[in-house]
């Protein structure tokens, strides 16, 4: 089979990675990919969200599968797009309609679901210019910190965590009447606080079943000890040790088979993953945010501890077999480390060239903000490329991908050191 794989970060690579180890995979193609893809295949210069360069591309290279890495195309409804025009039947699109999308699309959506479905989230309400002033009136009755998140899709920016009312008075005015992150913060909701510790757990669902995926830890924050700018993501960690049987069982309970349940009763037919976005308070699971794809970077580590054939599973999604399909997981941990470039968040320094990647044997480096120019890989964005090690031990993982992340040079280079590090901390206190 043919394959066309939309994105063009680690979670693409790492897709791509896997696909090329399918026994039922003939060609892929990626678009537009990285530098890093295309040793896997194709990359082709397409616009993820240009459904019409999308298709002409389908139908030149024969491709039976389009696999979507980013929500863009998802929640402006690539699967709709396919599933109306004639000449791409039987073309199977792995990810969510634009309605099941929604779910990441519309926070205020996400609430409203999880509220009518006894789904456990934080307490909240939902505003728009109109009623900023019950809004305001609304965060008098929460203690601080405040949360305000514009409800539509803002390239992750668009949550906002505020410690005094009146600054918090003062966003959530920017936000409904300024549209400080434009239509996406039409709509505000604001949520009571919670504390905890969180993990991004993963399913792939045909609609009917679903296949629980290896959670992942998530480090956010730009510095070290989780400090500072939030970014996409500076590494990842899989297995979460704080994440139990008995937390991921209750997880099972609370949350996944709700939602399923959920989304059968509002008639919603959601195929590809859900990305659920967890808390942990005290001993419970509450849902900070789903999202309709998988993570990145988590992705670069929950892929490589699927022993199974991928392909296979996406198979499975599209003709609605899922429930036939065996998943099995590689037991060993799997850590990544993100290298970025100098200014990210905020800016990011691009076309560095990256060397000393021939160097490194014991990781899989997989491409991020890379692209080829003549025959050296150069920066092209803020995530540079993420080293992915396996270990018996965290502390094995970690060190390895940490080494990894040390050899590749390129100017400006800056990654975390301290990936993982809370979570051994976790494993010694047993
Ligand atoms: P979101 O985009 O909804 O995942 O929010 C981004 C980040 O903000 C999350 O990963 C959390 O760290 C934090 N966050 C969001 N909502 C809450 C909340 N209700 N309580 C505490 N932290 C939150
Ligand atoms: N790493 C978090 C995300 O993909 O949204």
């Amino acid at each position: 089979m043919n394959v066309l794989i939309l994105g063009s970060g680690g979670r693409e690579h790492a897709f791509a990675w896997k696909i090329s180890q399918s026994s039922l995979i003939h060609d892929i193609f990626i678009a537009p990919g990285n530098a890093g893809t295309e040793a896997f295949g194709t990359n082709l210069s397409i616009d993820p969200s240009d459904f019409k360069a999308i298709k002409k591309a389908v139908i030149e290279y024969g491709i039976k599968m389009v696999i979507v890495g980013p929500e863009d195309p998802l929640v402006k409804g690539i699967v709709e797009f396919f599933e109306k025009d004639k000449a791409l039947t039987g073309v199977a699109v792995i990810g969510p309609n634009s309605i099941a999308a929604q779910l990441e699309g519309s926070k205020d959506f996400a609430k409203k679901f999880m509220a009518k479905h006894g789904i456990p989230t934080a307490k909240y309400g939902s505003f728009t210019h109109e009623t900023l002033k019950e809004g305001q009136a609304y965060l008098d009755t929460l203690k601080a910190p405040y949360v305000l998140k514009a409800s539509g899709l803002a390239a992750g920016k668009g949550v906002l965590i505020i410690e005094d009312l009146a600054q918090a008075k003062k966003e959530l005015k920017a936000m409904l009447s300024d549209k400080k992150f434009g239509e996406a913060s039409s709509t505000v909701v604001i949520e009571e606080f919670l504390k905890g510790i969180e993990c991004s757990i993963f399913i792939m669902t045909d609609g009917n079943n679903y296949k629980v995926l290896p959670e992942a830890k998530d480090y956010k924050r730009i510095g070290e000890g989780d400090l500072g700018l939030n970014t996409g993501g500076m590494g990842a960690v899989s297995p979460v040790p704080f994440c139990t049987p008995e937390f991921i069982d209750k997880i099972e309970a609370q949350i996944i088979i709700p939602t399923m349940k959920g989304l059968k009763a509002d008639g919603i037919d959601y195929r590809g993953f859900i990305f659920f976005g967890i808390i942990k308070v005290g001993n419970e699971p509450y849902v900070i945010e789903y999202n309709c794809r998988m993570g990145d970077p988590e992705t670069e580590v929950v892929i490589p501890r699927i022993k199974s054939d991928l392909l296979h599973l996406f198979e499975g999604i599209a003709t609605q077999t899922l429930g036939e399909c065996d998943i099995h997981i590689d037991q060993r941990y799997c850590t990544t480390t993100m290298l970025v470039s100098k200014g990210y968040p905020e800016s990011s320094e691009k076309g560095k060239e990256i060397s000393n990647l021939e160097d490194i044997h014991d990781c899989i480096v997989f491409h991020a903000g890379t692209k080829k120019s003549g025959t050296k890989v150069v920066t092209n964005g803020g995530r540079v490329l993420t080293a992915t090690a396996y270990g018996s031990s965290l502390h094995e993982a970690i060190g390895k991908s940490n080494e990894a992340a040390d050899t590749i040079s390129f100017s400006g280079k800056y990654f975390r050191k301290d990936i993982g590090n809370d979570l051994k901390k976790l494993i010694k206190e047993k």
